[in-house]
């Protein structure tokens, strides 16, 4: 009698593998059943196995879906479940709940009254899940396209439980935050992070973050943060993130890492020394978006620091969303300062980096790609819709600041490890078929900051678990995403 023949629900033939370690590139067949790469084979030894699916990867590299490590996708991944914007980039797992803005433990009847908290919901109405637990289960229960890594937000505590943001929590409050975080934790968030340069969490110390994070060490959780300050503190700052991860015994992750403002241009190399020194003795971890424009609510401070700012959404005035906020103060006969306050609340992206600095946080060999979109802005900063296209052709491939095999990996495997996603992030037998097909010599970005929403160039296929989620320049509608949870190391 012949052999059993295998049965493969999918075979991807002819591509060039990229895996997802850093290693180089290598030409292989691979198949997949249950969800599962079930076997990476030499060129020719699939040839007489049939499958399902197949698909002609010729001259097209296939490498692991790639991991967003910095999102705020906690309501795209309810309200718009196709996951378009990031799909469309070859991503397959998205980290929500960043910058401490995560969306369940606390409710509002429209939408949410503080800033930050209005990044997450435009409309009203998202902020409706009394427990993290109600969430998660919304998420099983609806899955998204991607999978998704939750993180809850110290802001959105901080929210939940005090009746006034300007002073630290009392040791009741940090005890009933304390509660939820641990609540959260259970049920499947993989750890905290913190806005303390945002005003419901700039009045915290250093001492209440910790209280609060107590948690994180019993459930083997991460301390994210965007950083009390990014500008002329942030040494300041970055000590207090490792004081935070030493005090805790946890690890750190450094959100969207950079210098901003002119007069701090050139310090990346100041705090990638300082980085690189703290890793030697505790963990740390940092990602980064491939622009020099940073994006949040508008705030006349922001607005000082930048050489030019864009309006992205205005909830009293929206039509000048997407026009440069000078344009808008000349329109309206006043000054900027009185614009800002005319057009708020409401969200801007500002130029206020220098390219060298973005460029040497990125060839950082820790650094991880994360795009910071905000999904539900009127003109997005581009980085929703091209982080990842945008690291691998303009950066990689146009000017030549490290290997595809480096970009690949910084979007896969480094943070499947940091995030501690078992199987993810990499080519392996046995590893869940997260993946990504696309084209080297065309991948980019096609957003632009004139005009942002759009799709990359040169993604050909996405596969979540095995199932196609982006297939010939659209979403399939297939929704086989998952929440993960974090082995910790
Ligand atoms: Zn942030
Ligand atoms: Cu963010």
């Amino acid at each position: 009698m012949p052999p059993m023949e295998p049965h493969y629900d999918l075979i991807i033939r002819n591509g060039t593998l990229i895996d997802g370690t850093g290693q180089p590139r290598f030409k292989a067949d691979l198949a997949i059943r249950d969800g599962r790469i079930a076997s990476i084979a030499a060129p020719g030894v699939l040839d007489a196995v049939r499958a399902d699916g197949e698909l002609d990867a010729t001259g097209r590299i296939v490498a692991p879906g790639f991991i967003d490590a910095h999102t705020h996708d906690d309501r795209l991944l309810l309200s718009a479940p196709d996951m378009a914007p990031k799909v469309s980039q070859g991503v397959t797992t998205v980290v929500a709940g960043n910058c401490g803005v995560s969306r369940a433990q606390v409710r509002f009847r429209g939408r949410p009254p503080v800033p930050p908290l209005d990044l997450l919901d435009d409309e009203g109405g998202w902020f409706r899940f009394d427990t993290f637990h109600d969430y998660v289960e919304a998420l099983e229960a609806g899955p998204a396209a991607t999978n998704a890594v939750l993180l809850a937000g110290h802001s959105t505590l901080r929210v939940a439980v005090m009746d006034n943001l300007d002073r630290p929590a009392s040791e009741a409050e940090a005890e009933r935050m304390r509660e939820m975080l641990d609540e959260a934790l259970s049920a499947g968030a993989i750890g905290l992070s913190t806005g303390l340069y945002y005003e419901p969490a700039r009045a915290a110390t250093t001492e209440e973050v910790i209280e609060v994070a107590q948690p994180l060490a019993k459930h083997g959780g991460l301390y994210c943060t965007h950083m009390r300050n990014e500008g002329e503190r942030v040494i300041d700052s970055l000590e207090e993130t490792f004081r935070i991860g030493r005090e805790l015994g946890v690890p750190v992750l450094v959100s969207h890492h950079k210098v901003l403002g002119r007069a701090n241009h050139g310090r990346s190399g100041e705090t990638l020394a300082l980085i690189e020194r703290t890793m030697r003795t505790q963990p740390v971890c940092l990602d980064c978006y491939p622009y020099d424009a940073s994006s949040t609510i508008l705030t006349l401070e922001r607005t000082r620091d930048a050489t030019r700012t864009i309006v992205t959404w205005s909830r009293p005035l929206p039509q000048y969303a997407g026009r440069d906020l000078s344009a808008i103060a000349a329109e309206l006969g006043v000054t900027e300062e009185q614009a800002v306050a005319r057009l708020a609340p409401a969200g801007a992206i500002y130029f206020s980096m220098d390219d060298a600095d973005v460029q040497r946080i990125l060839a950082f060999a820790e650094t991880m790609v994360g795009s910071d979109g905000l999904p539900h802005d009127s003109a997005p900063h581009p980085r929703l819709w091209g982080t990842f296209p945008r690291v691998l052709g303009h950066y990689s491939r146009t000017l030549g600041l490290f290997p595809l095999e480096t970009a690949v990996h910084k979007m896969t495997g480094l943070t499947a490890r940091n995030f501690g996603l078992t199987d993810r992030g990499v080519l392996a037998a046995g590893a869940w078929a997260d993946l990504t097909v696309f084209d080297a010599d065309t991948v980019d970005e096609a957003a632009t900051f004139a005009r942002p929403i759009a799709p990359a160039r040169g993604i050909d296929a996405v596969f979540v678990a095995g199932v196609a989620v982006w297939k010939d320049g659209a979403a399939t509608g297939a929704r086989p995403g998952r929440v993960l949870s974090r082995e910790a190391a």
